[in-house]
């Protein structure tokens, strides 16, 4: 088993916390327990036990996350360290070496890496930029065959933040049940759309064979609990139980706390609200930015999350303007190369705004150098 280098993550976890400013994240600026929580669920966490709790995540945390989704049990639930093992687990508990799958792209490219390392065969589609980010629906048709085992979206998309719409979504359920294939959509963005309307997830299409994938990490802006999870028909929550006894056992047990509470009803409305302002403040900022290069750079908004991604119109090479800018501006971007895009940045608009507004004026000057 030989897996190719995770290059956005890889370059994120050497940079990420030497740069002055960070704007290669995909989430909004982190929340702190203080700004989540009373006193008195303070207190409840101080007095809490650290033991394992429950592998498959608690009682409280599964029926938060199915209250989440029309029809949904807790039973067709399962806890996960961040979305991240959620993609890998599903993975590895659908397919064998030599399996056939589908892919969106450009994309967060985990589970295509982790896919083609376990000797998985990856075909990809696209999303195409004259479309607005969306698919060609023929052209994933002419892709799945009766060997696909796996089509998977990321919906909203990373890095693109274009969201499926509806008819669209229901399109790609009837082609993965044309071929019976298993469709997996990662939804970790999902609830951070600007217009503030939740986009259509794959658990609202009639059919049995969908997982979705999602966690905190991003609409929320709690990466740092490391909070996901899958939600699909009950065999499947108990396949990927039984394989997540191999990958990490359970979920952190104050992470399953917190996110039990952040995730009831009254509560999940005002954490996204509040990155949904955060978001449409920052979009702006970050548009007349763009606007200020006079049609150097191309850019269609994003409808959810915190990444704008653009293509630009210098002769340079996407890594070597993010490792310029790294060096003049001591800031982070994403450089579409590593999502095999080169001449696209990713900006991640989602920080505080005084630092976005700080980030953007130091780069000012190397974008206007080239
Ligand atoms: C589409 C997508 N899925 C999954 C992840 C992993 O997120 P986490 O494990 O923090 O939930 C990311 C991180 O950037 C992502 O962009």
């Amino acid at each position: 088993m030989k897996f190719e280098p995770f290059q956005l993550e890889r370059q994120q976890s050497i940079w990420e916390n030497k740069v002055d400013y960070n704007l290669s994240e995909s989430g909004v600026h982190p929340g702190t327990l203080k700004s989540l929580f009373s006193s008195n669920f303070i207190e409840k966490i101080e007095n809490t036990e650290l033991t394992y709790g429950f592998t498959e995540g608690s009682p409280e945390l599964r029926q938060s996350i199915a209250s989440i989704y029309p029809g949904a049990i807790p039973e067709n639930v399962q806890a996960f360290n961040g979305s991240a093992e959620a993609n890998m687990v599903a993975i590895m508990s659908l397919l064998e070496k030599g399996d056939e799958m589908v892919y969106m792209m450009p994309n967060y490219l985990q589970i295509y890496g982790f896919s083609r390392g376990l000797g998985v065969d990856v075909k990809t589609f696209a999303l195409h930029e004259s479309l607005n980010w969306q698919p060609d629906l023929d052209e994933l048709r002419s892709l799945v065959t009766d060997k696909t085992k796996l089509i998977c979206i990321c919906n909203p998309n990373n890095p693109t933040g274009s969201v499926l719409p509806k008819e669209t979504v229901h399109a790609i359920g009837e082609i993965a049940q044309s071929v019976g294939a298993w469709i997996l959509a990662d939804e970790v963005y999902r609830g951070a759309e600007l217009n503030r309307e939740e986009c259509t997830s794959i658990w609202e299409i009639d059919y049995d064979k969908t997982i979705v994938n999602c966690g905190l990490s991003k609409a929320y802006g709690l990466p740092g609990l490391r909070l996901g999870w899958s939600l699909a028909n009950k065999d499947y929550i108990q396949k990927c139980w039984a394989t997540h006894d191999y990958t990490s056992i359970a979920i952190g047990r104050l992470s399953d706390m917190i996110a039990a509470h952040v995730l009831l009803p009254e509560n999940r409305m005002k954490t996204l609200n509040r990155t949904r302002d955060a978001l449409t403040k920052n979009l702006a900022l970050f548009q007349a930015w763009v606007e200020s290069f006079h049609g150097k750079f191309n850019f269609i908004p994003p409808d959810a999350g915190a990444m704008a991604f653009a293509r630009y119109d210098w002769d340079i090479n996407s890594s070597e303007l993010v490792e310029k800018v790294r060096n003049e501006a001591s800031v982070m971007l994403v450089a579409g190369d590593w999502y095999g895009m080169d001449h696209y940045l990713r900006f991640g608009y989602g920080a505080k705004k005084t630092d976005l507004e700080a980030a953007l004026e130091r780069i000012t000057p190397v974008f206007n150098s080239l």
